[in-house]
């Protein structure tokens, strides 16, 4: 008898267990991300070259090994370049292989406007730029993102090899 209770008050435990670590929400995100090396009038660049590598990269004429950009990157809810802004992308990226075109990439997605305006989400990821998908560990977040947990993928949307703009598809998936 007092066996068989305890076996009891054994599975109720293991089912509060169970609710306590139910599964969180999962937020997607869709966002465009501009990264503007060089302006037009009247723009103004928002990824900046502040550390020049030494090594150049193999068929490479413009980047080099250690290039190291600075980002204040508009997001927006669309591609296009007059779609509503809803937040930055800021931090830096770097030519981190000596061998390939790879980046590191540490940012936050500063949401500015929107449902999650005064949130953010932090990101440190390792950007291949001439994979079709790139993945992209969220390593935290704050406001309604505190704590969050998740992965983003990362896309080109388009590209201009003259300018070196790019427009990046950006899907989070997160956890909070
Ligand atoms: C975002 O939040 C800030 C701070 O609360 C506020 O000043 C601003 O007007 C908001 N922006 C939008 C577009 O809602
Ligand atoms: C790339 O940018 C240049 C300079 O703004 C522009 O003349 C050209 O049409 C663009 N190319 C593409 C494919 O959009």
């Amino acid at each position: 008898m007092a066996i068989h209770h305890s076996v009891q008050v054994m599975a109720l435990a293991s089912l509060a267990l169970v609710a306590a670590v139910a599964p969180a929400t999962t937020t997607h995100l869709r966002f465009y991300m501009h990264d503007i090396v060089t302006a037009e009038a009247p723009g103004a660049a928002t990824a900046v070259r502040v550390v020049r590598g030494l090594t150049p990269l193999p068929n490479d004429p413009t980047n080099r090994f250690g290039d190291m950009y600075t980002i204040d990157d508009a997001l927006t809810e669309g591609a296009g370049a007059a779609s509503p802004v809803i937040g930055r992308a800021q931090g830096f990226y770097l030519f981190a292989s000596r061998t390939d075109a790879a980046l590191l990439l540490s940012a936050n997605m500063v949401f500015t406007a929107g449902k999650h305006n005064g949130s953010a989400v932090a990101v440190f990821a390792r950007d291949a730029i001439l994979d079709s998908v790139r993945e992209l560990p969220v390593v935290g977040g704050t406001g309604a993102f505190r704590g969050a947990a998740g992965y983003g993928l990362l896309r080109t949307n388009t590209f201009n090899a003259t300018t070196n703009n790019a427009v990046l598809q950006i899907d989070m998936y997160l956890n909070v």
